[in-house]
């Protein structure tokens, strides 16, 4: 077989809503505190959307341009939209064609929503990567978005779960390198059935007699549910496993990786996963404490920002990993 061209990430960018809600606000709400908040997860603050203003889709839309611009691609010769996130605009249409929209994209690419939770972004990417080298597509925009707060139990009863997510987007443009030995060296994909209600949002699900009524009955099914300490569990075995796999299958060593951008679902875990692969402090990169879990948005947030601060510079070896509901699980391994 021939050998496949490599697709590489030409840019990147995020955008996150303006309003920020510290712990402190929180502790209003439910029966939490900042001390409990930042001891258990690393959290101090996260965004939430402003109804009128954000929407998943125009979030998106905020971070595409940034990448588009880096890429310094016109949204126009934009020929595939991926769109990763759990929190779409409408039950349908997915929120990528609300994106193609709002970047006046008129060129009738395909849109494709992918939906894998955390792992969102990063199994959005290995469809981007998968398109472009095999010479289908060269310019595919992958999109991570998510709008949390609009769907978290804010009583004393969601604590467990509400004080965790946050709102954000991050989106990349994936190209053709043309650099020897640059881009997105592979990416590993997974999941496990069997954990699916582990961490849920059930409703409104399809396979009622009267699904419209079910969720006027039954409204509690509508917030998230977390078997929190099982996700913790199943997660620091699947990261180090994941990346691993990426390594090896690239003859690299943990110590070759010049930045981890891990998906941020807990300081905590990103601690754990960091002393099991034997990374120094500089080498992960953690966002958590600002913006709490965004989800499928946090990946590309993280690798935003680290790229803006600099801590990412060309030929740099660069592992992202997720891991979250469905369970999913994934790693890209990437020479920047
Ligand atoms: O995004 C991808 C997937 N998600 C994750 O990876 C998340 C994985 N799980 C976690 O991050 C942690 O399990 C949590 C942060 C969700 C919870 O931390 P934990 O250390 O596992 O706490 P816990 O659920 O065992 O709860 C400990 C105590 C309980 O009280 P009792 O039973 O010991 O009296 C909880 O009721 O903390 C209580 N608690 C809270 N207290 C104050 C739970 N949530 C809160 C809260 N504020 N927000």
């Amino acid at each position: 077989m021939a050998t496949l061209r490599h697709s590489y990430i030409a840019g990147v960018g995020h955008y996150v809503p303006s309003r920020v809600v510290k712990n402190a606000e929180l502790e209003t709400m439910m029966n939490t505190s900042d001390a409990w908040i930042q001891e258990r997860t690393g959290i101090q603050e996260r965004r939430w959307f402003e109804e009128g203003t954000d929407t998943t889709a125009n979030m998106g839309a905020n971070a595409a341009r940034k990448a588009l611009e880096m890429a310094g691609v016109d949204a126009n010769d934009v020929q595939m939209i991926v769109f990763a996130t759990l929190s779409p605009d409408y039950f349908f249409p997915g929120s990528g064609v609300l994106l193609q929209r709002e970047l006046g994209i008129t060129n009738n690419c395909p849109a494709l929503d992918v939906r894998n939770q955390c792992s969102g972004f990063v199994y959005a990417l290995s469809v981007a990567d998968q398109f472009v080298r095999t010479g289908m597509y060269d310019t595919v925009l992958v999109v991570g978005s998510e709008i949390h707060s609009s769907g978290l139990d804010k009583s004393p009863e969601g604590r467990g779960v509400s004080v965790i997510f946050g709102d954000g987007a991050g989106a990349v443009v994936v190209r053709p390198s043309t650099t020897e030995g640059q881009g997105i060296l592979s990416t590993h994909l997974h999941s496990q059935g069997e954990f699916a209600e582990e961490l849920i949002v059930k409703e409104p699900g399809s396979n009622r007699d009267n699904r419209v009524q079910y969720i006027l009955d039954n409204q509690a099914d509508l917030y998230p549910y977390m078997n929190g300490q099982n996700v913790f569990k199943h997660a620091v075995v699947r990261f180090p496993q994941v990346i691993k796999e990426a390594l090896d299958q690239n003859g690299y060593q943990p110590q070759d990786v010049n930045m981890l951008i891990p998906h941020q679902a807990n300081l905590r875990i990103t601690q754990y996963v960091q002393q099991k692969m034997g990374l120094t402090d500089d080498k992960v990169f953690s966002n958590i404490q600002r913006y709490g879990n965004t989800t499928a948005a946090s990946v590309p947030i993280a690798l935003s920002e680290a790229v803006q601060e600099g801590k990412i510079k060309r030929g740099d070896l660069v592992c992202l990993a997720a891991f979250g509901s469905g369970f999913t699980w994934a790693s890209a391994l990437i020479k920047w």
